[in-house]
Parts: structure tokens; C-alpha cells; sequence
């Protein structure tokens, strides 16, 4: 059998690690041999007050079972003063798990600036700054692993989530582009969208799904993804209850609506309705550049004169 996975010698950062998930990711590390980060600015739900208390007591708990951890209580959006603490306590950031999160359900309808805002900034604002202030020192060393947080109601929306869908996907967007930005330096990321019973979520599970299904069916997922071994990069996974599983695009052939020297009308559109949607033969573009390479080849099929299907997009690469 290979061996336990290790992270000695790693410094890790988990934002919100005072309690829920990061937690347990904070002990996870701990326990198998990181110096662990612990940042919790200590609030409440909704994203007021703060206590130094939260961060504190997961630190005793790692240091507790022989690990290494300091605490952090700044705020996310303050992402420099998060790695300031790693560099001072450890000297060097491997690895930063964006977790930290608040909620501020409302219908769209009634969403207030603050409603949105506040949500923004803790997620996807906070994951940025802290995020951006580890990164030199990532491209530096070479050696870098970043998760990011999303959620299914940013996947699939969710009634009244429309503040924190929004900001949940938005990180999906970044970590898609700084698995571009970082590949050659052996940065990867990855974000995650997580189920477990916490705080977060006692409102809207009943208890015995709450109680089962805990936050430490999510850790191993994060750990490996973390872990210098694993090459996984700008992906997507849903994990939760012990399960684990992977997502990607998937685009229908779609139709070509455009003939030469002809205009393009919404009739059009309406006519070819069900081709469009049609997902027999979907393919599974994996980059903007096979994204870019259906358009270039449409605009050849529609230059011939063939109003048709637009050819498969897999394994064409292009340079664009
Ligand atoms: P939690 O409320 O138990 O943990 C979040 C932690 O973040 C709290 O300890 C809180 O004090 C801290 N925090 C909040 N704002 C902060 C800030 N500005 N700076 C630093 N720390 C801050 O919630 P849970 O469930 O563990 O959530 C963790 C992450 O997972 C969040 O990003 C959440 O949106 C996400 N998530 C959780 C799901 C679940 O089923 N529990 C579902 C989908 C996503």
C-alpha cells in the first residue's frame, strides 16, 4: 500500500477555521503534519461582530494533538494581514483554502445593496485579496494549492440565494482562470461545492441530515486536491455525505441559423428551437480555445454555403 499522505514542512491557511468545515480541514492538516493558518474573524452569520475566541479554541485543539497552528482573526477582505501571519509564524504559504462564508438570504426582490454587497465582499472580494496575496509567493517557490468554495445554489441556484449564488460562482470563474495563470508554476486550483451540517445550514436541513452529514466527509476530498502528489487543476467538484463526484460542461451541437449573405432572424431562432437544445451528441469543450474553434468553423461552413450543424468542438485546439 503507498504511503499516508503528509503535508510536513507545508503551511497552510484556512479562512472561516474556527468552526464548520474549515475546522475540521484545519485539523485534518494538523493532524497530518502542517503548519496550520487558523484565520476566523469570529462573527456572527450574517457577517457581524467578531471574537478572537472561534480561532483560538481550534488552535488548542491541533496544538492539543501535537500539531503546529496560529491564529488569524482578521477578516478575510483584509487578505494580506492572513498571509502576513503565515510568513511570520511560519516563514512561507503553500496552500490557501478559501472557505470563509456568511449568509444573507433574502428573495431578489427584496435583496438590499448591503444584502449583496456584504455577500461579495466576504466571498468572493475576500477570497481574491487573500488569494492574490499568497500568489508571488506561490510563483516563487513553484509549489502552490488553492481551493475556492462555491455551493450548489450557485451551480443550480436556490430560492433567495440570489446575492450569494452570484458571488459562489463568481469564484468558480476565478478558480477556472488562475488554474490558466498558475499551471506553469505549479499553482493549481480547485473549488469545491461542500454539504455538510454547520451553522450555515441548521436553518434550512432537518436535524438528523444535519447531524449526518458531517463536515469530515469533506476534508479528505480538500486534502488530496492540496497535496503535492495530485495534478488535479481548475475543476469542479460537488462532495458531501461521503460521496464525492466531478463536473464539467457539456454543450449540445447547436445549429447554424446563418446563411450566406443573408440576415439572421429571431424566427430563425424560434424555428430551430429543438436543435439548438438538443442534447444528443453534446460535446464537452475543456477551454476557450475549443470554445473559439466551433465559431471559426462555422463561419468556414456558412462561407461554403452549408447552413447546418456545427461540427463536433472535441480535441480541436486552435491558437487563438
Ligand atoms: P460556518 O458558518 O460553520 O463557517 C464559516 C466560518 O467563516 C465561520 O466560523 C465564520 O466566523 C467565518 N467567517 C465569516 N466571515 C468571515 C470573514 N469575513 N473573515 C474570516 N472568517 C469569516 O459555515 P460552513 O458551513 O462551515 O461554511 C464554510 C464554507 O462552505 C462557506 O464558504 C460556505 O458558503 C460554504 N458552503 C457550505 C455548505 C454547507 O452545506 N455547509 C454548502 C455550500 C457551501
Amino acid at each position: 500500500m503507498s504511503p499516508p499522505l503528509s503535508f510536513a514542512g507545508k503551511v497552510v491557511l484556512v479562512t472561516g477555521a474556527g468552526g464548520g468545515l474549515g475546522r475540521e480541514y484545519a485539523l485534518a492538516f494538523g493532524e497530518r503534519g502542517a503548519s496550520v493558518v487558523v484565520n476566523d474573524l469570529g462573527g456572527d452569520i450574517k457577517g457581524g461582530g467578531k471574537s478572537s475566541a472561534a480561532a483560538d479554541k481550534v488552535v488548542e485543539e491541533i496544538r492539543a494533538k501535537g500539531g503546529k497552528a496560529v491564529a488569524n482573526y482578521d477578516s478575510v477582505e483584509d487578505g494580506e494581514k492572513l498571509i502576513q501571519t503565515a510568513l511570520e509564524a511560519f516563514g512561507r504559504i503553500d496552500i490557501v483554502i478559501n472557505n470563509a462564508g456568511i449568509l444573507r438570504d433574502r428573495s431578489f426582490g427584496r435583496t438590499s445593496d448591503q444584502d449583496w454587497d456584504l455577500i461579495h465582499r466576504v466571498h468572493l472580494r475576500g477570497s481574491f485579496q487573500v488569494t492574490r496575496a499568497a500568489w508571488n509567493h506561490m510563483k516563487n517557490q513553484k509549489f502552490g494549492r488553492i481551493i475556492m468554495t462555491a455551493s450548489a445554489a450557485g451551480i443550480y441556484g436556490n430560492f433567495g440565494q440570489g446575492n450569494y449564488s452570484a458571488a459562489k460562482l463568481g469564484l468558480l470563474g476565478l478558480s477556472n482562470t488562475l488554474a490558466i495563470e498558475g499551471r506553469k508554476y505549479n499553482i493549481h486550483c480547485n473549488t469545491i461545492a461542500p454539504t455538510a451540517g454547520s451553522r450555515l445550514t441548521e436553518t434550512v436541513m432537518p436535524p438528523d441530515l444535519l447531524e449526518s452529514l458531517k463536515a469530515e466527509y469533506v476534508a479528505p476530498l480538500v486534502l488530496w486536491l492540496c497535496h503535492e502528489q495530485c495534478q488535479e487543476n481548475g475543476s469542479l467538484f460537488e462532495v458531501g455525505a461521503g460521496w464525492i463526484g466531478k463536473l464539467r460542461w457539456e454543450r449540445t451541437q447547436g445549429a447554424i441559423l446563418r446563411h450566406k449573405d443573408q440576415p439572421m432572424t429571431p424566427e430563425s431562432v424560434r424555428d430551430r428551437w429543438d436543435q439548438i437544445c438538443d442534447f444528443a451528441d453534446a460535446t464537452k469543450p475543456a477551454n476557450i480555445q475549443e470554445s473559439l474553434q466551433t465559431l471559426v468553423e462555422v463561419l468556414s461552413k456558412v462561407d461554403e454555403g452549408q447552413g447546418l450543424r456545427a461540427n463536433r468542438t472535441s480535441g480541436v485546439a486552435s491558437s487563438a
